[in-house]
C-alpha cells in the first residue's frame, strides 16, 4: 500500500481525531468556570488553604479569596482542580444532589487510613447499608431509653473526678468523655479497665496520623497510625470473635447491648466490612464531640450571663465550626449562578464560611447565644435584641454544623445530647475559669494548642 493510499485510508480517524480535540477545546473556551487561582503546579494553593488560623474566623487564605473572586472561586487544593464554595445556597445545591450531581470524595489518604469499607468514603449501596445500620443504632428511641442514661454515667464519672482547685486539661477530659462513652456504646469496653485503656493509647496515636500528612515513611506520624491502625483492628477482631461464640453458645450478656451486637446480628457485613464501620465509628463519634465540648466550656468562660440562660450548643456548633467543609466531586457538568462546575473537579462546600458569613450572621465572629432565641431569625437576634431588617434572609437552612442531604452527620442528635447533658452537669456543680491563655486553632480541624487549661471549683457535691 502507497503512502498517499494509506494516508486516505486514515483520513476519516484522522479527521474525526482533529474535530473530537476542537469540540473539546470549544467546550472548555466555553465553560464559564468561577474567577481563582490555580496557584503551583500540582500542589496547587493547599499549603495557603491548609495553613492555621483561629477558629472562629474563616482564615487569611478564605478571606483574601472571598473578597478577590466572591464567595465561589476556583482553585487546585489537595492535588486537583477544584471549586470552593463560602455560598450557602450552592453548598445546599451541592450536598442535597449528593449521587446524582455531586458524589463524596474524601482524598485517598483517608480511606488508606480509615479503610476502604469506612461510610465517610463509600458511596453507592454500600453506603446507604452502613447507614441504614448506624442511624437505627443511634434512633430517637434508643437515645431516650438506653443512650440518655449512659451519656449521664459517663458525664457523672468525669465531672466527679475533679478535684477543688485542680487544673487540667479541658479538651482531654472531654476526651475522656466521649472515648468512653463511644467504647462503652460501640463495643461494651467498660472505662479504666486495661484494655480500653490500651485501646485508648493506640486511638491517640491513630488520631495524630489521620490528621498528619498522608507520608507513609518509617518515622512518619501517618506510619505509626497505619500501625495503630492495625493494633485496634485486631483488638476489635477478637472482640467480634468472642461475641459470635458468645451468641452461638446463647452466653450473650444482657449489658453487652451495643453496636458490635447489632451488626453482628442485624447485617450480613464481612469481618473486614464490620472492622473498618466500627473503627469509622469511633473515630466519627469520639473527636468531633469532645472538641465540641471543649469549644462550649472555652466560650462559656468568657460568657458568665450565657451559662445562667443555657442555650450554647447550636452557638457553638455555629461559631465553633469543627467540621470546616467537607470534600465532593462533580459527577457532571454542572452550572450553578452563572459559573460552570465541570464534570472530575472536586467540589468544597465550606459551611464554616457560611456561619461566619456577615450577611447571615450579625457579628458573626461574636458568641452570642441569644440570637438563637427566635426560631427563623436564627441569626440576627441578640442580648439586646437589636433586630436588623434583613434577618428575614436568615433561614435554619444556613446553618450546617452536621452537613446535609444524604450524608448528614449519623451521629448529630447522639453529639447533641452528648453535650447537653455534659454541659448541663458541668454548670451545675462547677465554677472554671482558663488556667492559662489558650483559644481554638483551625488546622484546620479544630484543636486548642494548649488543651484547654482549666481551674475548677465545686459549687457543691456533684449532683
Ligand atoms: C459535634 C459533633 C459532630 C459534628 C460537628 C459532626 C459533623 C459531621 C459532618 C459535617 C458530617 C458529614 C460529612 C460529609 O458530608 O462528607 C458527618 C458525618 C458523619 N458523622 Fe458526624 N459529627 C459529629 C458527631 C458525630 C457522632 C457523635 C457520631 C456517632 C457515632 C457521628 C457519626 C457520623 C457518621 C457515621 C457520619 C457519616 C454519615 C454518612 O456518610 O452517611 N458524628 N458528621
Amino acid at each position: 500500500m502507497s503512502e498517499i493510499e494509506l494516508l486516505l485510508l486514515l483520513s476519516p480517524a484522522i479527521l474525526a481525531l482533529i474535530l473530537l480535540q476542537n469540540l473539546i477545546k470549544s467546550k472548555k473556551a466555553t465553560l464559564k468556570l468561577p474567577p481563582g487561582n490555580m496557584g503551583w503546579p500540582f500542589i496547587g494553593e493547599t499549603m495557603g488553604y491548609l495553613k492555621p488560623y483561629s477558629a472562629t474566623s474563616i482564615g487569611e487564605f478564605m478571606e483574601q479569596h472571598i473578597s478577590r473572586f466572591g464567595k465561589i472561586y476556583k482553585s487546585n487544593l489537595f492535588g486537583e482542580s477544584t471549586i470552593v464554595s463560602a455560598d450557602a445556597e450552592l453548598n445546599r445545591f451541592i450536598l442535597q444532589n449528593e449521587g446524582r450531581l455531586f458524589e463524596c470524595s474524601y482524598p485517598r489518604s483517608i480511606g488508606g487510613i480509615l479503610g476502604k469499607w469506612s461510610m465517610l468514603v463509600l458511596v453507592g449501596d454500600m453506603h446507604r447499608d452502613m447507614r441504614t445500620i448506624s442511624l437505627n443504632f443511634m434512633s430517637n428511641a434508643r437515645l431516650r431509653t438506653h443512650l440518655l442514661r449512659e451519656v449521664e454515667r459517663h458525664t457523672l464519672l468525669v465531672l466527679g473526678s475533679w478535684k477543688e482547685n485542680s487544673t487540667f486539661s479541658a479538651q482531654d477530659e472531654a476526651k475522656k468523655f466521649t472515648f468512653n462513652l463511644m467504647a462503652k456504646h460501640i463495643m461494651s469496653m467498660d472505662p479504666g479497665k486495661p484494655e480500653t485503656e490500651q485501646l485508648k493509647r493506640e486511638y491517640i496515636t491513630f488520631m495524630k496520623g489521620v490528621v498528619s500528612a498522608p507520608l507513609n515513611f518509617p518515622g512518619t506520624a501517618y506510619r505509626k497510625a497505619l500501625q495503630s491502625r492495625s493494633t485496634i483492628l485486631r483488638v476489635i477482631e477478637l472482640k467480634m470473635k468472642d461475641r459470635i461464640e458468645k451468641m452461638r453458645d446463647g452466653r450473650e450478656e444482657t449489658e453487652e447491648d451495643d453496636l458490635l451486637g447489632w451488626v453482628l446480628k442485624h447485617s450480613n457485613f464481612s469481618t473486614e466490612q464490620i472492622l473498618d464501620l466500627i473503627l469509622s465509628l469511633l473515630f466519627a463519634g469520639h473527636e468531633t464531640s469532645s472538641v465540641s465540648i471543649a469549644l462550649a466550656i472555652y466560650f462559656l468562660q468568657g460568657c458568665p450571663n450565657s451559662v445562667q440562660q443555657l442555650r450554647v450548643i447550636s452557638e457553638t456548633l455555629r461559631l465553633g465550626n469543627v467540621v470546616r467543609f467537607v470534600h465532593r466531586k462533580a459527577l457532571k457538568d454542572v452550572r450553578y449562578k452563572g459559573y460552570d462546575i465541570p464534570r472530575g473537579w472536586k467540589v468544597l462546600p465550606v459551611v464554616s464560611a457560611v456561619h461566619l458569613d456577615p450577611s447571615i450572621y450579625d457579628q458573626p465572629q461574636h458568641f452570642n447565644p441569644w440570637r438563637w432565641q427566635n426560631n427563623g431569625n436564627r441569626g440576627y437576634s441578640s442580648s439586646s435584641s437589636s433586630s436588623n431588617s434583613s434577618s428575614s434572609t436568615t433561614t435554619n437552612n444556613n446553618f450546617m454544623p452536621f452537613g446535609g442531604g444524604p450524608r448528614l452527620c449519623a451521629g448529630s442528635e447522639l453529639a447533641k445530647l452528648e453535650m447537653a447533658v455534659f454541659i448541663h452537669h458541668l454548670v451545675l456543680n462547677y465554677h472554671w475559669e482558663l488556667a492559662e491563655p489558650d483559644h481554638a486553632l483551625a488546622f484546620p480541624f479544630v484543636d486548642f494548642p494548649k488543651g484547654l487549661p482549666i481551674r475548677v471549683h465545686h459549687l457543691h457535691d456533684l449532683i
